[in-house]
């Protein structure tokens, strides 16, 4: 019989754990804090099995971002795309739900499992080429189809920045030791320490001011945009209803359920638009216009009904189910990124 392998953190906790050590677990365990936000925050050391319920129940494609256990056959695999899903575990077979030091770190050599700084993450944030049909939005996070065409990636940028340029703001603890006083295991964006001309990310060379402003002010945009179109949005659901039954519905619903993809497309990818302002804008305007399209469309087509005076046709429920659909399936995970503080 074979012994069950530890996942764990705790593997490494004894000597990766103290203060004087670097404190890369406390920086990681974002979960133990006592001021952890279940509802407002995201953190590898969350186990999706609490944060996200629905994923021990779902399939094996899950598994493979959302557990140490399909993380480690799904990183074997490097291409982006490639979940190597022949090697995942079922769900059940589950043993370590959080993204654990051993996920992104061969637990014998402690090599990263996959040593580019922008494979390694996009192995999990990539929305799997997601494009919108029509259906109902689901989950995916486009961190990596942003970030992939943006000015960071391709040159326009001075430098090149990989995900872990940002996500992993490294200060030294001072000289006589390098070891890292911030190793960047919070992963979190951190506009203040990357500012900090003593993290080796090199920032503060170029951007003097602050980062936090930069970015503040081009998030402000997309926020305010988000915010418009969810006025938008709910003109076209109410318009949509009028024109339940009617001939254009179907095509109409579809076209509403693209827009809620392009939206979804910009929240779920989490910046803001800092991966790729050109990208999220253009996403954005594009569901403006088909809202805008909707709730015309609709309005004109429960117009020429009643003109018509006959009784309403008979609704489609397929389509009722459909829309509710993805207004559930969105609420789950973008409730979780709206309520980010200090946005
Ligand atoms: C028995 C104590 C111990 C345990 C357990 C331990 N480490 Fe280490 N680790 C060390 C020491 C000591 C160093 C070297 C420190 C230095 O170079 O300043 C180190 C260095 C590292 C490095 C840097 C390697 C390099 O080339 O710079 C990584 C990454 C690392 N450990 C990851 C891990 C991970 C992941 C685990 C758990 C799977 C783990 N360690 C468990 C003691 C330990
Ligand atoms: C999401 C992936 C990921 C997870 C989870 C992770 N690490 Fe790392 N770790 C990295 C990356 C990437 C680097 C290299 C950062 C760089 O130098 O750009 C790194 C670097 C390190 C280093 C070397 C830092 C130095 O001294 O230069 C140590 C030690 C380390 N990790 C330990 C751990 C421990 C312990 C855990 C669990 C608490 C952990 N890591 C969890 C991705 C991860
Ligand atoms: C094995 C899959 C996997 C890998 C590899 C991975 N992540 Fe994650 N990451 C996740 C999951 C799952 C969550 C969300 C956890 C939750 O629901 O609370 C997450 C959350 C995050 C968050 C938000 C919360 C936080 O901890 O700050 C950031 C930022 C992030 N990851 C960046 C990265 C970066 C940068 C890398 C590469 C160094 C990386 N991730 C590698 C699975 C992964
Ligand atoms: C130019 C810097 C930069 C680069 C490069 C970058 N990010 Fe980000 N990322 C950000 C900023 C800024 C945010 C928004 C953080 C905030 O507002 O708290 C963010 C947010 C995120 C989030 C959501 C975090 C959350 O708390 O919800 C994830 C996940 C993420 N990035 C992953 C990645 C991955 C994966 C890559 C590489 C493919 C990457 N990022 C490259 C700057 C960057
Ligand atoms: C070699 C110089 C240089 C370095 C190093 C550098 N930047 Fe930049 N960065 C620039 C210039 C120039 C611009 C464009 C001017 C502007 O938009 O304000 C820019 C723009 C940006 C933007 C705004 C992009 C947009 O969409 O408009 C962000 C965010 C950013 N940098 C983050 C970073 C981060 C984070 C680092 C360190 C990991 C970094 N930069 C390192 C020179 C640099």
């Amino acid at each position: 019989m074979q012994s069950e392998v530890d996942l764990s953190a705790g593997l490494c906790e004894n000597c990766h754990g103290g203060a004087s050590h670097g404190a890369i677990i406390k920086e990681w365990d974002e979960y133990s804090s006592p001021s952890f936000d279940m509802q407002a925050t995201l953190s590898h050391s969350e186990p999706t099995d609490i944060a996200e319920p629905s994923v021990p129940d779902s399939g094996k494609s899950c598994v493979s971002c959302k557990s140490t256990d399909g993380a480690v056959p799904n990183l074997a695999a490097p291409e982006i795309y490639d979940l190597n899903e022949a090697a995942l575990p079922e769900p059940a077979a589950v043993t370590e739900w959080r993204i654990t030091c051993t996920a992104c770190h061969n637990p014998h050599t402690t090599a990263l499992r996959v040593e580019d700084g922008v494979q390694l993450c996009a192995n999990c944030h990539n929305g799997r080429e997601t494009e919108a049909d029509g259906a109902p939005t689901e989950y995916f996070y486009p961190s990596w189809e942003m970030y992939s065409s943006s000015d960071f990636a391709t040159g326009v940028h001075p430098v090149e920045l990989t995900c872990t340029d940002c996500h992993m703001a490294q200060k030294p603890a001072g000289a006589g030791t390098n070891r890292p006083a911030s190793p960047g295991h919070t992963f979190n964006f951190d506009p203040v320490l990357l500012s900090d001309p003593e993290t080796e990310n090199g920032c503060s060379a170029c951007h003097e001011e602050n980062l936090a402003s930069l970015v503040g002010e081009r998030q402000e945009n997309i926020s305010d945009e988000l915010k418009a179109l969810r006025q938008l949005e709910e003109n076209a659901g109410k318009a949509l209803e009028t024109a339940n039954g009617t001939e254009a519905y179907p095509e109409l619903g579809k076209a509403y359920n693209k827009a809620l993809f392009h939206i979804a497309y910009v929240e779920n990818d989490g910046s803001l638009g800092i991966h790729n302002m050109e990208q999220a804008s253009s996403h954005l305007e594009t569901a403006g216009t088909l809202l805008e399209n909707v709730t015309e469309g609709a309005r004109a087509a429960a117009a020429a009904e009643e003109l018509a005076e006959e009784p309403a046709s008979e609704a489609v429920p397929g389509f009722q189910a459909a829309i509710s659909f993805a207004g559930v399936i969105g609420a789950l995970y973008l409730r979780k990124m709206k309520t980010r503080p200090g946005k």
